[in-house]
């Protein structure tokens, strides 16, 4: 079982005190969020990390809600992308575009079957917090599945 906890890093996090709000490095946050998947994983499967040279620093309700995403995504391709044991990467990069920036998970895993479970929960939250960040939500699972959050900056 991996011991996977999509939180602790966030306590390392580099938090910037500018005068007028905390804001997070959230280059820095994905880094050591992704460092903490592969160390969970223990060589089960390929982690990449891309991006973390973008200098995106967000305001703290931004970076939770962007991290909680992430998570809940991570948690997701642990759970159903890779069924008996079979190896699989599992990517998470964010980036600038213009406009704003882009949250990606991606993972090479069976992809989201139709009949998804209608009371789960993850994919409801995942929403809920993409709204809250004005931000827009793209699942595509034509080839194992890739989540892509855009969100204004
Ligand atoms: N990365 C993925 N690969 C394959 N299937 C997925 C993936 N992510 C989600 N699913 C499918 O979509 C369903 C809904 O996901 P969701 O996160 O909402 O619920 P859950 O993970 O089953 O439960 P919960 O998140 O409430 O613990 C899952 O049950 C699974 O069948
Ligand atoms: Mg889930």
């Amino acid at each position: 079982m991996h011991r996977w906890s999509g939180w602790s890093s966030w306590s390392r996090a580099t938090i910037v005190d500018s005068p007028d709000q905390q804001t997070i490095d959230f280059d820095e946050y994905l880094a050591m969020f992704c460092a903490e998947l592969r160390e969970a994983l223990a060589g089960d499967g390929e982690v990449v990390c891309a991006g973390g040279r973008e200098g995106l620093t967000l305001d703290a309700s931004r970076a939770v809600n962007l991290a909680l995403i992430a998570s809940e995504a991570v948690t997701n391709a642990l759970k159903h992308a890779f069924p008996d044991g079979r190896p699989g990467k599992i990517s998470v990069e964010c980036r600038r575009q213009s406009g704003g920036g882009l949250l990606e998970v991606s993972d090479s895993g069976i992809g989201i079957k139709r009949d998804t479970r209608e009371d789960a929960m993850g994919l409801k939250l995942i929403r809920t917090l993409v709204k809250g960040i004005g931000g827009k939500l793209r699942i595509d699972s034509t080839e194992g599945t890739r989540l892509q959050v855009s969100f204004p900056l």
